[in-house]
This record gives C-alpha cells, structure tokens and sequence, in this order.
C-alpha cells in the first residue's frame, strides 16, 4: 500500500468525486456519460472497480475501472488526483487491478490510450508495460441520450 492511500472497490457513495476525478484528468468525453459507465460497470464486475482513498480524510484521490472478458484484462479510467501525482497512487491502483485480473485466471492486461495522451504511455512504460500498435474500430450499440 501506498503511504496513506488505500485501494477499495467502489462504493456508489463515491459517484461524484469520481466524476470530478475523471473530468478534472482530461477522462470524460461528451459521448460518454459518466455516470452511466459507472452504473454499466456496477452490473459487471463491479469489484474491479477500484478507487484510491486518502486514509485520513477519506476523499477519492484515485480510480481505475478493469475488467477480464475471458480473453484480455482491460484497463480503464485510470486517474490520481492532480495535487497527488508521481508519489504512487497509479502504480498502486494498477497493481491492485493486474492482482485481482490474475486471481480471476487474466494471462493479459492491457489497455487503449487516446490519440495525444503520451505522457501516459511513460507511465506505463515504467510499471512494465509494452507498447503495441493496433488500429481500434468500435461501433456504438447503445445511444444513451
Ligand atoms: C497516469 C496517471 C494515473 C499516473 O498517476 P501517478 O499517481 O502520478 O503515477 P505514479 O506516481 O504511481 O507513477 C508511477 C511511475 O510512473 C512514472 N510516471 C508517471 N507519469 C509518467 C510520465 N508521464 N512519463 C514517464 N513516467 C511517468 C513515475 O515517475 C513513477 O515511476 P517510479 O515509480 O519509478 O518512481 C496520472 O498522471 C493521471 O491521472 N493522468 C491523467 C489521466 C490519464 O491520462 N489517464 C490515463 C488514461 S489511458
């Protein structure tokens, strides 16, 4: 554990410092409401959903969202808070998401990084993590307006 942080699942008290997490780390997009990705992931594997809490005052100052499809672990949502960041709150989260995908049998973790977020590629570049080039194609099934 790091110094003062401790890695929990999410619990729906949490929603709107989440919210605030992500939308102050550059996370959130306008074809993608927060809250209804939390409450998707709430019917699915909801304790890979993991915030990072100050133990003392106990705000969020951390999450990632995994999951495991039976094929890949999947990472998503990562994010410390601004004020916190580079004393270990990523690492932490992250390895408290490859502990639980390897418990569920995971062989393989990995994750998707938008177009012009390369500073986190160093991030994960320095938990071990290996840089693979891919074209993503999605298609939107469900319209949540
Ligand atoms: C990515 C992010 C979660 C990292 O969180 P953090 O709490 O600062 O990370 P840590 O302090 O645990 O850093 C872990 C290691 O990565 C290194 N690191 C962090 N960011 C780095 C970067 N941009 N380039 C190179 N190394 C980096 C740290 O130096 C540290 O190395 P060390 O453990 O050997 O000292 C944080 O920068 C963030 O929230 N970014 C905005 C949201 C985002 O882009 N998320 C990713 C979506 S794909």
């Amino acid at each position: 554990m790091t110094d003062g942080i401790r890695i929990r699942a999410f619990a729906v008290e949490d929603t709107e410092q989440v919210v605030a997490l992500w939308h102050d780390a550059g996370l959130t997009r306008p074809w993608n409401d927060p809250r209804a990705d939390i409450a998707r992931k709430l019917a699915v594997q909801p304790e890979l959903f993991l915030v990072a809490v100050d133990a003392q005052r106990a705000d969020v100052v951390g999450t990632v969202m995994a999951g495991y499809d039976g094929h890949r672990g999947w990472l998503y949502y990562l994010a410390s808070a601004a004020a916190r960041r580079g004393h270990g709150i990523g690492r932490a989260l992250v390895a408290e998401a490859e502990r639980l995908l390897v418990e569920l049998g995971c062989p393989k973790v990995q994750l998707m990084v938008r177009e012009g977020n390369e500073g986190v590629l160093g991030f994960y570049d320095a938990l071990g993590y290996e840089r693979f080039t891919v074209h993503n194609s999605g298609k939107r099934l469900i319209h949540d307006d």
